[in-house]
């Protein structure tokens, strides 16, 4: 995350102080780098520049249309998980022929709405499935080009509620009859089957499932290819990880401690691992990131309110909750927490806590830390992606606002909602 730095013990994104853009425009507030966005999408892009492929933002990681419009105009395609993720990626100015349709429980409206618009493609996942977009297709007088979710039961290693690619999850045709449902889908009249689809989780840091994944799908194309159904795509989904450790270094800041599975294999080695394999299969690529191309663009800045030491434990209790990101109360997930203005003082360990009334409403465990005094600030790092698109109102909180920095320039991409917004 280049673009976020000290300054003289001052953070900066970009060339602003986080600080004062935290005292100008309030907190809790997401704050993102618009170079980093650039950054992240080009290193990914350009890793498939020399195949004809798609760069399907996954737009569940964070769907701020601002955010969208910059990736729309770099030329990224779209994932979608629902009408209302096709409706934002149009209105940022995706084209439809770029966009992707995901997700194990598509409505019939949802389906009719995407047909309207033309999208690339429905990944579908599941028979039924396959027969309601036939009928709807079908009604529409159109055809629906589809591709086949296959879930070809690899362990990704990942936290088990955002591994995908296991018989045990609910997503995709089990690999054992993917063929006859392709067989399937090639019979029904208003169905163009054109491409295969996986993807095997979120966060994985190894290599090796994605190898795997590869391999099984090269092997299906060819043996699809024999029995006459000609596959034009891969999507191979997305899920690379990144690091959440050590986001940031500085003499100041403790060094977190970080195993081999808190590293990601590198940079676009994800894709130099599978590229050599997937092109095989002479196919155009669809890849769908989500995280790898926004969780290093986005902070999340937070005040502490108040100290509390109860004899057993010291916590932290800031403005931010887990309204604002349920990452670490649901997965457990490690952000790193870092002071805006870094004092040579020494480091202390602290649970760092949000308002909310739930227990599990926490950022950090056991954390060790620089001392944070009520009225400072911290910047919850990694935070741009599953952090404000999976926010919340519980406990009545109005979402935080988003500010997006492009060099010395800040801009509010959403207002803070009011508590008179709330309803
Ligand atoms: N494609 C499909 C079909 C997906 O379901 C997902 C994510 C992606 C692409 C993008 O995956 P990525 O590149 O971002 O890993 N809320 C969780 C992550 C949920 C992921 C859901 N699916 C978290 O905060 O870790």
């Amino acid at each position: 995350m280049r673009h976020f730095h000290y300054k003289e013990n001052q953070l900066f994104c970009e060339d602003v102080s986080v600080q004062e853009i935290a005292e100008e425009f309030g907190t809790p507030l997401y704050l993102y780098s618009k170079q980093q966005l650039i950054e992240n999408y080009r290193a990914i892009d350009s890793a498939f520049a020399d195949v004809d492929h798609i760069t399907c933002y996954a737009l569940k990681a964070n769907s701020n249309l601002e955010l969208l419009k910059i990736l729309a105009k770099e030329g990224a395609g779209a994932d979608a998980v629902s009408a209302g993720e096709i409706h934002f990626a149009l209105k940022a100015g995706f084209s439809p022929s770029k966009i992707t349709f995901a997700g194990v429980g598509k409505r019939d409206d949802e389906i009719e709405y995407a047909l309207k618009k033309d999208i690339f493609s429905f990944n579908v996942e599941s028979i039924e499935e396959l027969a309601v977009i036939n009928e709807i297709a079908g009604r529409l007088k159109t055809k629906a080009r589809i591709a086949l979710r296959i879930n070809p039961d690899i362990d990704a290693s990942t936290h088990p509620y955002i591994s995908t690619g296991l018989k045990t999850n609910k997503f995709g045709i089990d690999i054992k009859v993917a063929i006859e449902t392709f067989k399937y889908a090639a019979s029904l009249p208003n169905l163009l089957v054109d491409g295969i689809h996986t993807h095997i989780g979120s966060q994985i840091l190894k290599l090796d499932p994605f190898i795997q994944t590869a391999q099984t799908v090269v092997a299906m194309i060819e043996e699809l290819r024999r029995e006459g159904i000609n596959i034009q795509h891969i999507d191979f989904g997305g899920g690379y990880g990144v690091t959440y450790k050590n986001a940031i270094k500085h003499p100041l800041l403790p060094v977190e401690e970080a195993s081999n599975a808190d590293e990601t294999p590198g940079n676009n080695a994800f894709i130099t691992a599978v590229l050599p394999i997937l092109k095989q299969a002479k196919c155009k690529l669809v890849i769908e990131p989500g995280r790898s191309i926004v969780a290093n663009t986005g902070v999340l800045i937070t005040k502490a309110l108040y100290r509390k030491d109860n004899g057993v434990k010291k916590f932290v209790i800031v403005d931010a909750g887990m309204n604002d990101l349920i990452r670490p109360s649901l997965y457990q997930a490690y952000h790193q927490i870092i002071p805006l203005t870094l004092n040579n003082v020494e480091n202390e360990i602290v649970d760092i806590v949000g308002p909310v009334c739930e227990s599990g409403d926490f950022f950090a465990r056991e954390r060790t830390m620089p001392l944070v005094k009520r009225g400072e600030y911290v910047a919850i790092l990694t935070a741009g992606a599953y952090g404000f698109s999976v926010s919340s109102h519980y406990n009545a909180r109005p979402n935080a606002a988003e500010v997006l920095v492009n060099g010395d320039k800040v801009r509010v991409i959403r207002e803070r909602e009011k508590i008179e917004d709330l309803k």
